[in-house]
Formats: structure tokens, C-alpha cells, sequence
């Protein structure tokens, strides 16, 4: 196969709805949902959690090279385990969104973890999200996502998903929060977060979800007729 079949690859910034969208249309392909994001997420629980220092770039890769990330999906979405330690719930906490661009920065926090995706996605039928999934993890993917939204949208959308959560939020600071981590991801040395020259932008402001997944399917099952699958 000159393109490796049946590998969804889906990026975009924080909030542009990638992981809703990733795992609906994983669901309805029959697909394996990988969400890279919350291997770095993990990979910086454990850094605080053992209290490494975040600029000890030589100490975070270590970290993230001896650490035992495992992807777990279930029937409530994946489940995120580092060192034998179930962390769905813990890499969600705005301690975790604070800190995580840096640690994902680090080249040597990358390396381990893209080999991992790579391994993971190997076999094929699954949807993959991130930030790199097109540009750099799965560069033959069938089809490549570009998912965005405006910053406000994105914002509202964080905020309505921590409230459902019962976690304390501020809508203003959360906007904030979003335009650092946008900047930090985009403008970063390695794998920075960019639309790869053929991936679809889709803008999903003002869209509803079922629509966005609609679309995504469109483009799956065009690219499959096309003869790439
Ligand atoms: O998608 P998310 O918000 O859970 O991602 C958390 C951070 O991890 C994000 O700020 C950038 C980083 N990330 C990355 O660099 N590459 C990926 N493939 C996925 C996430």
C-alpha cells in the first residue's frame, strides 16, 4: 500500500473539538481511538508528581524514556496508565493543561512517545489525534484533519466541559490559557503544531458536533473510494 490504510490522522489546537470528534468517528468506523495528547499529559503527572524540575530537559526525557504509558480503550473512551497507575482522570486537572506544552517541547519527551504512536497505529483502523499526526507521527495517512475553531468558541467549549466535570473554572482565564498554549504549540522547535500541506481545514465554529463528524466521515469514505484504502 502506497498510503497506509485506514489511518485517521486528526490535528488542530486545544478545544477545536479533536478528541469529541476523534472518538465519534473512531465509533462509527469500527476504529481504534488514540489520544497522543494524553500521553504528554501523563508523562507530566509523573514529573510533578515526582517533583522533577520542568526545565531539566535532560531529567523529562529520561522520564518519558523509562516511563510505561499504556492506552487503554473501553467502552467511556480510553483509559491513560503510566507505571501501572490509572491517570484518566488526574492528566485532566488545569494543573496538568498549565504544564504540559513544555514538557511536549522537549525533544527527548517526543522521541519515545511517536515511536509508541507509531507502533500503535501500525496495524491500521484507527483515529489518531494531536497535534503532529499528520506532519510528522503518520505522514501516509489515509486521510489528515485539520481541526479548528475560532478562540472564543474554543474557550466556551473548555469551560462547558470542566463545569460538566464539576471542576472550578473561569472563562477568561481559560481563554488565556488557551492563546499561551496555541502559541507555545505552534511556535515550538520540534513537530510544531501546523496543518500538514494535505490535510483538510476544517473549521468546526458555529458547527455542530454531529456535523464536523459527518464531514470527517465524508472525506474518510471519499478517500476510500478513491483507492488509497
Ligand atoms: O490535546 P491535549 O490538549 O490533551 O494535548 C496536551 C498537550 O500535549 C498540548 O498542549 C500539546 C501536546 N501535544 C503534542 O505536542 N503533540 C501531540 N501529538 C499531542 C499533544
Amino acid at each position: 500500500m502506497t498510503k497506509a490504510g485506514l489511518q485517521v490522522a486528526i490535528d488542530g489546537p486545544a478545544g477545536a473539538g479533536k478528541s469529541t470528534v476523534a472518538r465519534d468517528v473512531a465509533r462509527r468506523l469500527g476504529y481504534v481511538y488514540i489520544d497522543t495528547g494524553a500521553m504528554y499529559r501523563a508523562v507530566t503527572w509523573l514529573a510533578l508528581t515526582q517533583k522533577v524540575d520542568l526545565a531539566d530537559k535532560q531529567a523529562l526525557s529520561r522520564l518519558a524514556a523509562e516511563a510505561d504509558i499504556r492506552l487503554v480503550p473501553g467502552a467511556k473512551g480510553q483509559r491513560t496508565f503510566i507505571n501501572g497507575q490509572d491517570v484518566t482522570e488526574a492528566i485532566r486537572l488545569p494543573v496538568i493543561s498549565r504544564h504540559v506544552s513544555p514538557v511536549s517541547a522537549v525533544a527527548g519527551v517526543r522521541e519515545p512517545m511517536v515511536r509508541q504512536q507509531r507502533r500503535l497505529a501500525a496495524n491500521g483502523k484507527v483515529v489518531m489525534d494531536g497535534r503532529d499526526i499528520g506532519t510528522n507521527v503518520l505522514p501516509e495517512a489515509l486521510v489528515k484533519i485539520f481541526l479548528t475553531a475560532s478562540v472564543a468558541e474554543r474557550a466556551r467549549r473548555r469551560y462547558l466541559e470542566l463545569v460538566e466535570k464539576g471542576l472550578p473554572v473561569d472563562l477568561p482565564e481559560l481563554t488565556t490559557e488557551i492563546i499561551r498554549r496555541d502559541n507555545y504549540d505552534a511556535s515550538r522547535e520540534v513537530s510544531p503544531l501546523v496543518q500538514a500541506p494535505d490535510a483538510f481545514l476544517l473549521d468546526t465554529t458555529g458547527l455542530t458536533r454531529e456535523a464536523v463528524v459527518e464531514q470527517v466521515l465524508a472525506l474518510v469514505r471519499k478517500a476510500e473510494a478513491a483507492g488509497h484504502g
